[in-house]
């Protein structure tokens, strides 16, 4: 059993408010901090060079830890700097023909929308959404009669931004194989308080970010690519690291996810990432999980009983986020009141799942979102404060 004071005393911020935006950009426990403090500080001793020579084995072991947590191989993972980077990297590695279609969902995130567009435009192929059934899953049956073997990327929405359902992703896999289609899951608000295996789940590829309920540093993120799959994507950017010139005419590229890497990138943050996914596999993926879910069904629990608050949420299967309007009050107002008292919640808007949110009639959500280390006493400090907004 892990001691919930422990784990506060290892994250400063949370002493001096209730923090409850971790699908936003949480806080970073006390060893990431130290890791991005301490190598930008080596950095300025001896050069970036020396430094990151210096942390090769840990930097090879980012990788690695990032693998064991999504049962993953380290040579499936690439390391970029954002989950959209990772999403769209690898859709702009797929060749599309025109023709071909791309299914989304009705919760796909704004950033992944546009650049399935932008390849739909490109190359002639065509961009439609899944629906969701009454729960707010993706509708497989749905999906179902609308896949054909004309389906090249199914794009699946793990736990979308502005609500806290977690869509069924092995179903969708097995739906999509069946039709030759390949599926690409967006992990973004899942990895780091859902248990994730690639293995299980059978996607063919993963993006995901770092800052979010991994703790780790922004500007950092990851794609997984199944291994067979690696070697037929041609990466936008490609450069010594993730090629090599082998010769006047001719260049090799990486077998593996690393061909999406460029060589220059933020090697403190890099290893930040590293120090937080460590910190995470230390604590236990399925000791996080039950927390911030537990917590996220108190927070959800307790809303529900205010007068004139109505929580959002959907789903069979939730998690940590929680989404809530107070009748009369502007998202954007709620949040600025609960800032002044020290309570960190923000808010999601329509553009940022716009065929979710316009066929709810939403036009912004405030968005709550308690990682294990929130207490009791914050969860009540914050529905006292939402209950005293009228
Ligand atoms: C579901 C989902 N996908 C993708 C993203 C984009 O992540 P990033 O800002 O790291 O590119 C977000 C960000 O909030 C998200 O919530």
């Amino acid at each position: 059993m892990l001691d919930l004071e422990r784990l506060r005393h290892d994250t400063p911020g949370c002493l001096e408010r209730v923090f409850l935006d971790s699908a936003g950009s949480s806080l970073p426990p006390q060893p990431v901090l130290a890791t991005v403090i301490g190598h930008l500080r080596r950095e300025a001793e001896v050069g970036g060079y020396v430094a990151a020579a210096e942390r090769a084995d840990d930097l090879a072991a980012v990788r690695e830890s990032l693998a064991r947590l999504i049962g993953a191989t380290p040579s499936e993972i690439a390391l970029l700097d954002s989950a959209t980077r990772a999403w769209s990297e690898f859709v702009t590695a797929l060749r599309f023909e025109p023709g071909d279609r791309i299914l989304i969902s009705q919760v796909e995130y704004a950033s992944n929308a546009i650049t399935a567009l932008r390849r739909a435009a490109a190359t002639g192929a065509t961009v439609e959404a899944v629906p969701s059934d009454p729960s707010g899953s993706i509708d497989l049956e749905a999906l179902d009669r609308m896949l054909d073997d004309r389906v090249r990327l199914v794009s699946l929405v793990h736990v979308p931004t502005n609500g806290g359902l977690v869509n069924p992703v092995r179903e969708v896999v097995d739906a999509a194989h069946r039709h030759g289609a390949l599926v690409l899951l967006d992990a973004c608000q899942s990895t780091g308080q859902v248990p994730i295996d690639v293995a299980a789940l059978g996607v063919d590829a993963l993006s995901a970010t770092g800052r979010k309920w991994l703790r780790g540093p922004r500007g950092t993120g990851f794609l997984y690519v199944r291994s067979e799959l690696a070697s037929s994507l041609e990466p936008s950017a490609l450069d010594l690291h993730g090629a090599e010139w082998t010769a006047p005419d001719a260049y090799r590229a990486a077998p593996d996810a690393t061909r999406f890497e460029l060589w220059e990138c933020d090697v403190a943050a890099r290893l930040g990432l590293g120090a937080a996914v460590d910190y995470l596999l230390g604590i236990g993926i399925d000791y996080a999980a039950n927390a911030v879910a537990t917590r996220a069904e108190v927070v959800r629990a307790g809303l529900s009983t205010l007068p004139g608050v109505g929580v959002h949420d959907l789903g069979k299967q939730r998690c940590g986020i929680v989404t809530f309007t107070v009748d009369g009050i502007d998202a954007a107002d709620v949040r600025e009141a609960l800032a002044d008292k020290q309570i960190t919640v923000t808010v999601s808007g329509r553009s940022s799942t716009l065929l979710d949110m316009t066929g709810r009639g939403l036009d912004a959500v405030v968005r709550a979102s308690p990682h294990y280390f929130v207490s009791d006493t914050d969860i009540d400090r914050f529905l006292d404060a939402v209950a005293k907004l009228h």
